[in-house]
């Protein structure tokens, strides 16, 4: 996970990326193909509405891009986290990340739910021209 997140992502340390997979293994999961992680995303439910499932980071290796493996991990875990129902998920996209948008976007339609996006951490919050952050939130289901 820290190998894939550090070629596209804000690069959180080893111990972060361990820790999710043991205190949020639920709404956590890794693609693998040929015993290799291939892919990942970690997430956990909101502390104020478990019924909402908030996806941390989300990465595909770059020779499996594009063949439906974040989409596949979105509905896993989606389908796995039953108790309680999960019935929204949220996340955060900046404007620039087209295939971070349609990956959501098309969750909502295959999961036949609203797609509802609004401005949540602007540009000033950060240091170093980080894009603002834009908070989808998919559901209900
Ligand atoms: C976003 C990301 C996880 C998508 O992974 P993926 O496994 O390629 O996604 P999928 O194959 O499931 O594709 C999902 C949808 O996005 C579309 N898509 C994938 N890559 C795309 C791109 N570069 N540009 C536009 N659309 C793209 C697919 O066509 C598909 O749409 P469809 O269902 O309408 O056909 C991957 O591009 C990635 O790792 N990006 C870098 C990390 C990142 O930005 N993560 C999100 C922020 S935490």
């Amino acid at each position: 996970m820290h190998r894939l997140a550090a070629d596209h992502l804000d690069l959180n340390s080893e111990y972060s990326y361990v820790m999710f997979g043991d205190y949020f293994a639920e709404t956590s999961v890794v693609a693998e193909a040929n015993g290799e992680v291939i892919g990942f995303a970690t997430g956990f439910r909101a502390p104020e509405d478990p019924e909402t499932l908030f996806v941390f980071q989300i990465a595909t290796g770059d020779a499996f891009a594009g063949q439906g493996i974040a989409s596949e991990m979105l509905d896993h875990l989606v389908r796995r986290a039953t108790t309680p129902r999960v019935r929204f998920l949220e996340a955060t996209v900046t404007p620039d990340n087209d295939a971070s948008t349609r990956l959501f976007e098309s969750f909502a339609s295959r999961w036949d739910a609203q797609l509802e996006r609004q401005e949540c951490y602007g540009a000033d919050l950060f240091g170093s021209g980080h894009q603002p952050e834009f908070r989808f939130r998919i559901g209900p289901f």
